[in-house]
């Protein structure tokens, strides 16, 4: 039992027999707490159950976390590839008791694991204690019987857990294997304490204590329990080797990478070979959890972690991307342990490669800008800050990148130059958004994305976050506070909440926090980044800077889900069906229904209709995954994914995919590929269902296709039936039967109308008017005269009658006055026989009306 895989399930299963639940491990991007940039230990999950906010149906936890520390409190970036044992990525394997056992059951679940079943020399061992914790001490000496020289005591917060400036937090042992007399460093506590001689490999906190302020310190509910062991120094321990990068694990990593670059780990390539193996793995696992390389926060950190290791392939001599090229050993060793490396295999390959394409020329172009500039430098000197600003801004080398560069030659960079140089290009930026013309009420947003930074979107991965409110907005202003009923615009630093874009909705839900809570009615994007939360304050008080709890409401979504993706798939179907000259001209993807735009010039018949749908229902019963990958909008379109009219991409675009075509050029290739930001399904079968309830003309050469999904959908087929069903049940006969009984009923009402107009003219012109006013001959001043009222005859039956009548008069003049109903009483006609142009038959209608 000594390779790393073997390690993790060896711990696991220790735990696991001592009564603990095997948790898995959480995102490395904490969607619990808005403090932290990354998931930098195992407890982080279990933040709120140590604090008491959270239950949880055990008392004792086990995990192997996945652990980013290269931002924030926790940071080790820099030392990566220089030391024995520091990683960017890494795992730690950690118990966690939640008010159950404390320090003396810890401390001898530790000693029995690392003694006995790990088996570890006692003589080798040594621990540190908090100075003031006799307690903890006196349970080492007890339980493991080491003697006060190898129990050290620390005054420093490196005995002192916390997890980032507020949290849970408490004193702690840590405990050290000392590798031999032949590696260079000392004991903790010495001068030496930082060579790679003793090394740290397993830290017991005790949970005491949760920093609520900065200032405020409390008592924990109840004591608890969180230990943190790297597996990959354990791993390098059990196998005998002086560093991580030389476990098992990181040997596969490191012979991929050389010979992926064609070179063997030289003494020369060692660093840079190493420093691309961590940042490889951390790179992975970062966008396998969402992020994507970006110029701000997380994203910013990704962007570092991947162009430092780039640096480092160039150093090697790669002419070509090749971080990209490691990510099959990776999933190899990896992959069964963290099946989103496996899920997420192909986007994690299409970032990297795509991050790495792009900056690999101004990479070149930037080391040779920076060879220039430290042409004259020699050891001890500094770089000016305008030109780490100009690597910075225009080559795009982040300030470690430069500083790495320049570490080997002992050169720094002057750092107060390069902030004051970043200060006055924000300033020109400023400026120029006064000259810009924002309408008045957006201007706010400005000032608050400036402040703020760009909102981090956690929606493709989760539907509940914790943030921290950053600005709040009442009648276009600023504010600090807003209470009960107040309408309010919230920008927070994370957000699950969806800001309505690509024709989806922005999501609904709720923002709460302590004694207050926001119910959002709606979610909006604004300047550039910033996701904005519309809502109102349902109770108590809410001011900036408090930690909320983002819901989204997950009905809503999932229908919005669903109606996202089956417009994809309608889309689809329709190009198939009726031509690729069909393309989306807009689209709104609502929670109750979704409808769609497209560009064709004649109606769509019944018939295509329900083709469309079987087909769009075709891909839905396949149940296929739908994924997500991320390329640049050339590769993208290369591809052929489907790109939309008038929407603007940046640089790098989501891919959608989803189905497997199932005839034609599509047989066996991806259905639908769209580029798309949006939120989709899992698998295409949470659609449902997909139904298209109507299809019309909005514009020249535009129809509109209206459809309902899922739920919806299900009910509108069933009302159908209803109506359906009554029909029947009017008709006395079954449902089948219907549409044959109603044809029947309608040629026979048609035959029977006929008959009735025969009839009533027959009696019209009888000597009983319908009207039952009896009729006669008269002859007026000289004029012969027939007049009749005739009611139940419809007005183009008049002018037969009147013509009927006339024969009948021979000479004279004729009225026949339709009084159906009190509204129509004047339709009526007269015919003159022979008195054309004495008499006008207008004037005779309007008379007798
Ligand atoms: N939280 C502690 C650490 O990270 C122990 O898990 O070291």
């Amino acid at each position: 039992m000594s390779g790393v895989n073997e390690i993790r399930s060896a711990f696991l299963d220790y735990f696991r027999k001592e009564g603990h639940e095997v948790v898995a491990s959480s995102p490395l991007v904490p969607r619990n707490d808005p403090t932290l940039m990354f998931t930098n230990a195992g407890m982080v999950q279990f933040k709120n159950v140590f604090t008491g906010l959270e239950k949880r149906p055990y008392s004792r936890a086990t995990t192997a976390q996945k652990s980013v520390r290269a931002g924030g409190k926790h940071n080790d970036l820099d030392n990566v590839g220089y030391t024995a044992r520091h990683l960017t990525f890494f795992e730690m394997l950690g118990n966690f008791s939640f008010g159950d056992y404390f320090k003396e059951r810890a401390i001898e679940l530790a000693w029995n694991l690392i003694t006995r079943e790990f088996g570890l020399k006692k003589d080798k061992l040594l621990v540190t204690v908090y100075h003031t914790d006799d307690e903890a001490a006196s349970y080492w000496k007890k339980i493991a019987g080491l003697s006060d020289d190898r129990i050290i005591r620390i005054a420093t917060s490196d005995n002192f857990w916390a997890m980032g400036d507020t949290g849970p937090c408490g004193p702690c042992s840590e405990i050290f294997i000392d590798r031999g007399e032949h590696i260079w460093g000392g004991p903790p506590g010495s001068p030496e304490e930082d060579g790679d001689r003793f090394l740290e490999f397993w830290n017991l906190v005790f949970m005491q204590y949760e920093q609520v302020t900065k200032e405020e310190r409390v008592d924990l509910p109840r004591p608890s329990i969180d230990t943190g062991m790297g597996l990959e120094r354990m791993a390098s321990i059990l196998q005998g080797v002086e560093s991580v990068f030389e476990t098992d694990l990181f040997r596969h990593l490191i012979d991929a990478a050389s010979s992926a670059l064609g070179r063997g780990p030289d003494a020369d390539a060692v660093a840079s070979l190493r420093v691309i193996a961590d940042h490889s793995r951390s790179s992975c696992f970062l966008v396998a959890d969402g992020v994507l390389p970006s110029n701000e926060g997380r994203g910013y950190v990704l962007r570092r972690i991947m162009r430092r290791a780039m640096r480092h392939a160039q150093l090697l001599g790669a002419r070509d991307p090749l971080m990209w090229r490691l990510v099959p050993a990776l999933v190899r060793e990896m992959g069964q342990a963290y099946p989103e490396l496996v899920r997420g295999e192909q986007m994690i390959t299409e970032t990297l490669k795509l991050e790495e394409t792009r900056f690999r020329k101004t990479l070149v172009r930037g080391l040779g800008l920076l060879s220039e500039a430290t042409e004259k430098l020699a050891s001890g000197d500094m770089l000016d800050g305008e030109t780490a600003f100009k690597l910075y801004d225009t080559y795009g080398f982040p300030l470690d990148l430069t500083q790495d560069a320049l570490r080997q030659r002992n050169i720094s960079v002057n750092l107060a130059g390069f902030t004051e140089a970043m200060e006055r290009q924000k300033e020109e930026a400023r400026k120029s958004w006064a000259g810009s013309g924002d309408v008045a009420t957006e201007t706010v947003w400005f000032p608050v994305r400036e402040n703020a930074g760009a909102t981090e979107f956690l929606g493709y991965e989760t539907e509940q976050a914790e943030g921290l409110i950053q600005a709040l907005v009442r009648d276009g202003k600023t504010v600090d506070s807003a209470g009960k009923g107040d309408a309010v615009a919230v920008v927070v630093n994370q957000t699950p909440f969806y800001g309505e874009s690509g024709g989806q909705m922005g999501d609904t839900g709720v923002i709460s926090g302590d004694g207050f809570s926001i119910e959002i009615s709606d979610t909006q994007k604004k300047a550039d980044g910033l996701f904005v939360h519309l809502g109102k304050v349902a109770n108590g008080t809410v001011k900036t800077g408090a930690t909320v709890e983002l819901k989204v409401d997950h009905a809503r979504r999932t229908r919005l889900r669903a109606n996202h993706s089956a417009t994809h798939l309608i889309h689809e179907a329709l190009r198939e069906l009726l031509g690729t000259h069909v393309a989306q001209k807009g689209s709104l993807v609502a929670p109750e229904r979704l409808r769609f735009d497209i560009s064709h010039n004649k109606p769509i018949s019944p018939d295509e209709l329900e083709e469309v749908e079987r087909m769009a229902n075709e891909i839905v019963v396949q149940n296929s995954p739908v994924t997500t990958r991320l390329m640049s909008v050339d590769d993208a379109i290369a591809e052929g994914a489907m790109a939309l009219f008038g929407e603007k991409y940046g640089d790098e675009v989501r891919v959608v995919s989803m189905g497997t075509g199932l005839h034609g050029a599509k047989a066996n290739r991806p259905y639908s590929v769209e580029l798309c930001g949006g939120t989709h399904v899992r698998a295409t079968g949470d659609i449902g269902l997909v139904r298209i309830v109507s299809d019309s003309a909005v514009a020249a050469g535009v129809r509109r296709i209206e459809a309902l999904t899922g739920e919806a959908a299900r009910k509108h087929l069933d009302e159908q039936d209803k109506r359906l069903k009554a029909a029947a049940a009017a008709l006395k006969i079954s449902p089948a039967d219907v549409p044959a009984r109603v044809e029947a009923l309608l040629d026979e009402r048609k035959k029977l109308e006929k008959e009735l107009i025969e009839a009533r003219k027959k009696l019209a012109l009888g000597d009983r008017s319908p009207a039952g006013v009896p009729a006669e001959n008269e002859t007026i001043a000289g004029v012969g005269f027939l007049g009749k009222a005739v009611s139940g005859v419809s007005p183009k039956d008049l002018k037969p009658l009147a013509d009927a009548g006339k024969k009948s008069l021979g000479s004279g003049i004729v009225v026949v006055f339709g009084a159906r109903a009190a509204n129509n009483a004047r339709r009526g006609v007269a015919g003159t026989a022979d008195q054309a142009g004495r008499v006008n038959p207008q004037h005779l209608v309007g008379g007798a009306a």
